[in-house]
Order: structure tokens, then C-alpha cells, then sequence
């Protein structure tokens, strides 16, 4: 066998598995570059303002929603906590509840003639803040009642009629599974003209009993459809950053908004 022969003999089986390595390893760039691009994006690492789903994005983990509701109610039952709740929180608990409220009232968002809910009481102080500052006809909605305070409801399906209420009152928007029909059954059972306060979380992840994650006020705006906003302020309620007014169209406000958006459709 001629030298060259020989050469060639050894050195092919090394180009085949040079080439084969650089092909793995192409196949394995490409891959992780459609990963990374399609699906999977860290949640902590983005800036805010960029968010994926504009600034709101639904929790996995929930499989269905009898999980999602004992996941609520494995803390709003557990006998321990509830102590503290109705004892050592009580009364600080009223005390913060009604200084923002009585705020409302300066700002004739509420008045003690307002027939008013909270959404997601748990045991009610908001709802006594609210009696206490004068506005006595006030009740809670919650997975679980707390009887006189609070009557059981699933905030995405509320027990009231339509256009039941003046002001409506929720720090739980973070619990939403379904944060349209959360917003969709406020503006349903509130009145024409009637004020939602919110407040809500933009700076800090709340604890693993949440189910959406917001990071701005716009998803907010977008899904109170029949509203308009009336003020965004910043707040320290409980863990919660960010108080977000609107206040529900009237009927003519309603008419002429349906009325410019026809006009402004392509005929
Ligand atoms: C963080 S706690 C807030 C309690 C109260 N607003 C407060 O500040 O003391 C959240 C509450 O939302 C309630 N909740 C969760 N999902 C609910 C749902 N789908 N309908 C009604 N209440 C719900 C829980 O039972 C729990 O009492």
C-alpha cells in the first residue's frame, strides 16, 4: 500500500467523526435557540414594561378548578390561622381598612349612602372598616362566610343580580384564576356611575395562593371594558403597592362609547 493510501485510510474514520460532532452539536444550537425564542422565558429576569400577556400572566399548576378552589381554601380554613385573623389581626387590620377608605370619602368616591361590597373578605374587616366609617349597608363575599360580615360566593360567579352596587372593594385580584370574569361579575353587579377600588400587587410576587401574576396597571384597564380609570396611587396596604380607581360608565356614557365605535368601523 502506497504512504498516501495509508494516510488516507487512517485519517477518513477522523473526518467522519469530526463531521458527525460538528452536526450534534449544530442540532443541539438550533434547539435550544427555538426553546428559548417560542416558549420557556424566565418570569423574574424580564424588565416589567415587556412582560409576556402585556403585564398579566395566569399561574400554572392549577389542573383544574376544584384544585384552584382547595387551594383557597386550605389556608382561608386552616383553624390557626383564623384565630389570629379574627384576634391579633382584627383591629389593626379595621384600623388601615378604614383610613382608606374614610380617603375614598374625601375624594366623594363613597359616601355612607353606598350600598357596598368586598371581594374576597375572608373574615370581614374590611367590611366592619366600612361600617365603622358610617357606611353600614356593606357585606363580603368569600369562598368561605364569616356570618354576619361575610355571605360565601365565587368572585367569578357572584351571588348578586345585576347592578346591585355603589362602590366595590377587592385586594384579592391576585386570586383570580379568571381575571375577565373577576373584572367581567364587578362591573356586572355594580351600578351605572358605581366606583371598583383595587388593590393589587405590581412590585412583589405574592405567596403560592395566587393565581395570576400582574405586572403593570394596563392589563387592569383592558379588561374593565365598561369603565373608565379615575385615579392609580400608590398605596401600602397589606403587602399591596398599587390602589387602581374606575368608575363604571352610566348608561349615556355607555351609549355614546357604542356609538363612536360604530362610526369608526370601515363601512
Ligand atoms: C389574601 S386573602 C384576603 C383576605 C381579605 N381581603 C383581607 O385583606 O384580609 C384572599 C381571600 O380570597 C378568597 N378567595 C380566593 N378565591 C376566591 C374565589 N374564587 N371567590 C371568592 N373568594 C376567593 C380566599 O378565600 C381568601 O379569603
Amino acid at each position: 500500500m502506497k504512504g498516501n493510501q495509508r494516510n488516507q485510510l487512517i485519517l477518513k474514520p477522523f473526518f467522519i467523526f469530526i463531521s458527525l460532532t460538528c452536526i450534534f452539536l449544530l442540532v443541539i444550537s438550533l434547539q435550544s435557540h427555538v426553546r428559548n425564542s417560542t416558549t420557556f422565558q424566565p418570569l423574574v429576569k424580564q424588565p416589567l414594561s415587556s412582560h409576556p400577556a402585556g403585564g398579566l400572566q395566569i399561574r400554572s399548576g392549577f389542573s383544574s378548578y376544584d384544585k384552584y378552589i382547595q387551594r383557597q381554601l386550605n389556608k382561608t380554613l386552616n383553624p390557626k390561622l383564623r384565630k389570629v385573623w379574627i384576634t391579633r389581626d382584627w383591629e389593626r387590620k379595621i384600623e388601615v381598612f378604614a383610613r382608606f377608605f374614610t380617603d375614598l370619602k374625601r375624594k366623594n368616591l363613597l359616601s355612607n349612602d353606598s350600598k357596598a361590597l368586598c371581594v374576597g373578605a375572608r373574615v370581614g374587616q374590611e367590611v366592619a372598616a366600612l361600617q365603622r366609617i358610617g357606611v353600614s349597608d356593606s357585606v363580603g363575599i368569600d369562598l368561605v362566610p364569616y356570618p354576619p360580615l361575610v355571605v360565601k360566593g365565587d368572585f367569578h360567579n357572584q351571588p348578586f343580580r345585576n347592578a346591585t352596587f355603589d362602590f366595590e372593594f377587592s385586594n384579592v385580584f391576585d386570586h383570580a384564576l379568571y381575571p375577565s370574569k373577576f373584572v367581567g361579575e364587578i362591573e356586572r353587579t355594580l351600578k351605572p356611575g358605581g366606583v371598583c377600588v383595587l388593590h393589587v400587587a405590581l412590585s412583589r410576587r405574592a405567596d403560592k395562593y395566587s393565581a395570576n401574576d400582574l405586572y403593570s396597571v394596563a392589563p387592569l384597564v383592558e379588561l374593565f371594558q365598561e369603565s373608565e380609570v379615575v385615579h392609580v396611587r400608590t398605596v401600602d396596604g397589606f403587602g399591596l403597592d398599587t390602589e387602581v380607581v374606575f368608575r363604571k360608565n352610566t348608561k349615556e356614557k355607555e351609549k355614546q362609547k357604542q356609538k363612536s365605535s360604530h362610526q369608526n368601523q370601515p363601512s
